[in-house]
Formats: structure tokens, C-alpha cells, sequence
């Protein structure tokens, strides 16, 4: 269905968790998240109930699992299972990687087609330094070597720009994107804890870009992502430009909490509870009617003003 804009809304993100098993610096203080009760996450009943009933009222055409971490969530299969059966043509993950060699393939069986992956550097100890753990590039490579086997393809890699902590990688990310097979879509910051200062601009990417080569944006595909090439097609990346380059006028998304709020967009403060009314015995019709009145008013823009806990509505 159209919103009052006349934009067709028809992907949802789905945040199936707030927990994640990384602390990154952008993301979440050291100490975590304030731990939810699961009583408060919706059951993965009623993850499916409330997707279906979002499809049967917008048309929905994608759906992207996210978190937190969305393979920490015990019953994520089962969720994704529960939702190719709806029949949504497009069902994708953004995951960090770390439990995605051991999951590629239930995964890919489960209904999954493509994976994002989050890597912020190629350097170890900037990896520990930025997630606040113990991981390395071996991991991530060993993670998207798993996807490649299951099938899960093509596989996109999101780094997050931070100057002075990773914006001197751009040329080498170009580099590894091709010998792995995957491409590199680099995100701007949006507001966290850090301080902003760490901001580095889409104009910034693309001049350190530059390093490897011309750069020419492509024409767009529809997606988040402007798309460039360098040097003649050489390389290929993404950037995700929430503040330089809003995208709202085509945005088509809105997203699902997993204590079941509908969000219309990042800068909303509208937000409705779904939760309350699933365990109030709603039908379905009252539901949807719930959903078709947000999506109806869903925001204009957020006009670059976005604040990111991520990890509560899904990055
Ligand atoms: N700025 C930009 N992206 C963020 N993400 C989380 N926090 C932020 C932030 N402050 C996105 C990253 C990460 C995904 C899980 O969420 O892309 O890879
Ligand atoms: Fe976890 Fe992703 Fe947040 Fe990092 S950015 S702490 S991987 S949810």
C-alpha cells in the first residue's frame, strides 16, 4: 500500500532481539543493553502472526531479519521459517557474522537468500578496539566463506565510518571486496554516544576513494545505498548516507521491534505497540487496521535527524 507520500511500503526490517554478543563503540555502552524480559519480546508466534498481518495489509515484498545480533535470538530459524511460509519473495539478514558459520545453512533452508555482513576494519586489534571483543578478519572471512557454501549470495559487507579509528581503510576494503567476492557499502555515523567528531561525510568516503581511482556514482538501484564504481569499474562500492543523502522520498521500509512496536521511520517518536494488543486477543482486522494507520501517516523525512539505538529497532 501507498503512504500519504505516495511511496509504496512494502519491506519491513524485523529486529527479532535487542542482545547482541558484540559492544560496538557506536552502538552500545561496554555494559550492554538494559536487558529486556523475554516476557516483553513477542513469542515467535507472534513475530508470525504480526508479519502476516503486516503482508496481508501493505504487500510486503522484503523482509530483513535484524537485532541486536538477530542469530543470538533463540527461535530465529523458526521465526524465518514462519515467514517464507507467508510467501514473501525476498527474506535477507544483517548479522555480524559470528554465529553465521555454524548457521549458513539452516539458515539458507530456513528461507534466508542474502546476508549483510557488519566488519569495521581489516585490522585485528582495531576490530577488538571498535566491537569490544575478541574477534578478527579470519572469523568474518571464515563466516562469508559459510554463506558463499550455503548458497547465501551475494554477500554485502557494512562498515561504519569513523575518522581517526577507520577511515584510512577505504582503499584496502576496495581491495579485499574483490578478492573475497563481496561488496563494501561504508555507512556514516549516526549520532551515538561517541563524539561526533568521529563523523566522516559521504564526500569524505568518496575522496578517500579516490586513492584507488576515479569515482563515478552509478545510477541507483533503489536500494539504501548510493552505488560507485572506481577507476573504470575496478571496484565496486556502497555508501549509506542517512545524513548527506536522506533517501526519503523513496523510502518503502518501515520496521518491527522485538517488543512489538511499529516504527514508521528512524526519527519518529510515533510508535505504536502491536504487543498490547496480540496479547489483548485483537483480531486480525483491528490489528491491521493498527498498521494501515501508521503506514498511512508514516513521516515525510527525518531530514538527516537520526538518532541511532540501533540495536533496539534494527540496524
Ligand atoms: N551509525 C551507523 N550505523 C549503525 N549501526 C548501528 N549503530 C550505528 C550507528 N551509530 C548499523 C551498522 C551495523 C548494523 C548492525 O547497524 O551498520 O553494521
Ligand atoms: Fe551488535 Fe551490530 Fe550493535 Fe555491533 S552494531 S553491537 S554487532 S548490534
Amino acid at each position: 500500500m501507498k503512504d500519504r507520500n505516495g511511496r509504496e511500503i512494502n519491506y519491513l526490517r524485523l529486529s527479532v532481539t535487542d542482545r547482541c554478543n558484540l559492544r560496538c563503540i557506536y552502538c552500545m555502552p561496554e555494559s550492554g543493553v538494559p536487558l529486556i524480559d523475554h516476557a516483553d519480546i513477542l513469542s515467535v508466534e507472534e513475530v508470525v502472526r504480526v508479519v502476516r498481518i503486516i503482508s496481508d495489509t501493505v504487500g510486503l515484498s522484503k523482509v530483513r531479519i535484524t537485532g541486536g545480533e538477530p542469530l543470538v535470538r533463540r527461535g530465529v530459524l523458526q521465526i524465518i521459517k514462519g515467514i517464507s511460509r507467508i510467501g514473501i519473495e525476498e527474506i535477507t539478514l544483517t548479522t555480524n557474522g559470528l554465529l553465521l558459520r555454524q548457521m549458513s545453512k539452516q539458515l539458507a533452508e530456513a528461507g534466508i537468500q542474502r546476508v549483510n555482513i557488519s566488519l569495521d576494519s581489516l585490522r585485528d586489534h582495531r576490530l577488538k578496539k571498535i566491537t569490544r571483543r575478541n574477534i578478527s578478519l579470519h572469523d568474518i572471512e571464515k563466516a562469508i566463506q559459510a554463506a558463499f557454501d550455503a548458497g547465501l549470495k551475494p554477500v554485502r559487507i557494512n562498515c561504519v565510518l569513523m575518522r581517526g579509528v577507520n577511515d584510512d581503510e577505504i582503499p584496502e576494503f576496495l581491495e579485499w571486496g574483490n578478492s573475497t567476492g563481496v561488496t563494501v557499502r561504508f555507512i556514516e555515523h549516526m549520532p551515538s554516544s561517541l563524539n561526533q567528531s568521529i563523523f566522516v561525510s559521504r564526500d569524505e568516503i568518496i575522496e578517500h576513494a579516490s586513492l584507488s581511482g576515479t569515482v563515478r556514482r552509478q545510477e541507483d538501484d533503489g536500494g539504501t545505498a548510493g552505488i560507485y564504481t572506481v577507476g573504470n569499474g575496478v571496484y565496486t562500492f556502497g555508501i549509506i548516507a542517512p545524513f548527506s543523502d536522506p533517501m526519503c522520498k523513496t523510502c518503502n521500509r518501515i520496521r518491527l521491534s522485538a517488543r512489538g512496536t511499529l516504527v514508521p521511520c528512524l526519527a519518529s517518536a510515533e510508535e505504536v505497540s502491536i504487543r498490547e494488543p496480540v496479547r489483548n486477543g485483537a483480531d486480525d482486522e483491528s490489528i491491521s487496521r493498527l498498521v494501515h494507520q501508521l503506514v498511512i501517516n508514516k513521516p515525510d523525512s527525518h531530514g538527516g535527524c537520526v538518532s541511532a539505538e540501533m540495536w533496539k529497532i534494527g540496524g
